[in-house]
């Protein structure tokens, strides 16, 4: 096991109803404004709680935080911020609020550019934040990542800042999400996990199963819930799996890889892709061709969470890689780029993109212009 130091300081507020405990959450002395997406909130009844949990305070509204939140949105919410001297954001939404709220938590602390601090990558000197979410998937309400996206020039990159001070998370909330949306979160947790548990073997074995538990929970639960969205104790298990695939909870001491998110992230920049779309594509490709690199976990993966064994090691490895995209598939997603009209330009032009940026990710660090294209090719 690798050293490490862990420290996680969101408090998490969670179950149904919860939306109440707002007024408490946040201080009574600061000025507030409230981050939302596109409007989903409005027909699903969670602005109407926010309004009644807040009532009395004083606070401003910023609407339309976009799918893949682009800086061209977050500048105009960090102006209306800087205008009203707020001091506290609470993000209302998915991931994509949540991410883009961090960005303006910290721009509302800069006075330059934002695009400035994403291609810096990191920055924190923030107003605090809290969240209300509402799409289990990236692990947003609990960790201080971000990922901030570009229209003018079709870049999407990772940020970091600041942790949520709290993450509300009522299950009831995510009753409405289009089927689609849910499929795209499930395969963005499993994958979660994947990026950290699917490295270097033996560093940590309370790790690795705590891992195979998340993995076997979404296993479990993607079928039931696929059948019936509206199970509040499927989607509170969903919910919280989500939130501990990224929270630094199983990242303990251990070697991560995150090659088949930055290929993601390219997709859904040149083709609008939804992330966790393009990740039940690419991860099959990563599996692929760092088959023989990631052989021993990919083992002890198919046999600890599919239950495959016995036979020569090859075709445990075959049936694994397998058994992963019928997964994706069994979601209702596409597994393979021409399912998404992806052309051979969109290879060529990632693997231009991560050359120019000397890009060495995975946990070997081998995942470089060349190692995208293959794996890009085996997805095809
Ligand atoms: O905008 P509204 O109207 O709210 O609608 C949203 C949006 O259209 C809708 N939605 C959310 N909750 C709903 C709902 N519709 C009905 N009922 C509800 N309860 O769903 C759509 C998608 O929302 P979005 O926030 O974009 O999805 P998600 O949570 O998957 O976030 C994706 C973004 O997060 C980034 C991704 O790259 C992408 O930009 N990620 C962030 C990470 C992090 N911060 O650590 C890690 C991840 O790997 C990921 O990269
Ligand atoms: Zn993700």
């Amino acid at each position: 096991m690798n050293n490490f130091i862990f420290q996680n300081p969101t408090r998490l507020i969670f179950g149904k109803g919860m939306i109440a405990e707002l007024n408490k959450a946040i201080p009574a002395d600061k000025k507030i404004m409230i981050t939302f997406g596109g409007g989903s909130v409005k027909k699903n009844g969670v602005y109407q709680q926010i309004q009644k949990a807040l009532q009395g305070r004083e606070y401003i509204e910023f609407w339309g935080i976009e799918p893949n939140p682009a800086i061209e949105t977050l500048r105009k919410a960090i102006a209306l911020g800087k205008e009203h001297s707020i001091d506290f954001l609470l993000a209302v939404g998915g991931g994509s609020v949540l991410d883009g709220t961090k960005l303006i938590s910290a721009g509302l602390k800069y006075d330059g550019d934002a695009w400035d601090l994403v291609k810096k990558g990191a920055y924190h000197d923030t107003v605090p934040m809290g969240s209300v979410l509402t799409l289990p998937a990236t692990g947003s309400e609990m960790n201080s990542g971000a990922v901030i996206s570009c229209h003018e020039t079709q870049e999407k990159y990772p940020f970091y800042s600041n942790y949520p001070v709290f993450s509300i998370l009522d299950p009831e909330t995510t009753f409405t999400l289009p089927p689609h949306q849910v499929a795209c979160g499930l395969a963005d947790t499993f994958v979660h996990v994947m990026e950290q548990y699917l490295t270097t073997p033996g560093q940590s074995r309370l790790m690795d199963r705590w891992a195979e538990g998340i993995l076997k929970t979404l296993i479990e639960i993607a079928p039931k819930i696929r059948e019936n969205q509206h199970d509040y104790n499927l989607m509170a298990d969903f919910m919280l799996s989500a939130t501990m695939g990224l929270n630094g909870f199983i990242a303990m001491g251990v070697t991560q890889d995150w090659c088949t998110h930055m290929i993601g992230h390219e997709l859904t920049a040149l083709h609008g892709l939804t992330h966790g779309a393009t990740l039940a594509i690419v991860f099959n490709g990563t599996l692929r061709t760092l088959r023989q690199q990631k052989k021993e976990k990919i083992l002890q993966y198919g046999e600890r969470v599919w239950g495959i064994t016995g036979e020569n090691e090859e075709t445990r490895l075959d049936k694994t890689i397998e058994k992963t995209a019928s997964f994706f598939q069994s979601l209702g997603l596409s597994t393979r780029l021409s399912e998404e009209n992806i052309p051979d330009t969109t290879i060529l032009e990632i693997e231009r993109r991560f050359n120019e940026r000397h890009a060495a990710f995975g946990e070997a660090e081998n995942v470089n212009g060349a190692m995208a294209r293959k794996i890009l090719e085996n997805c095809k």
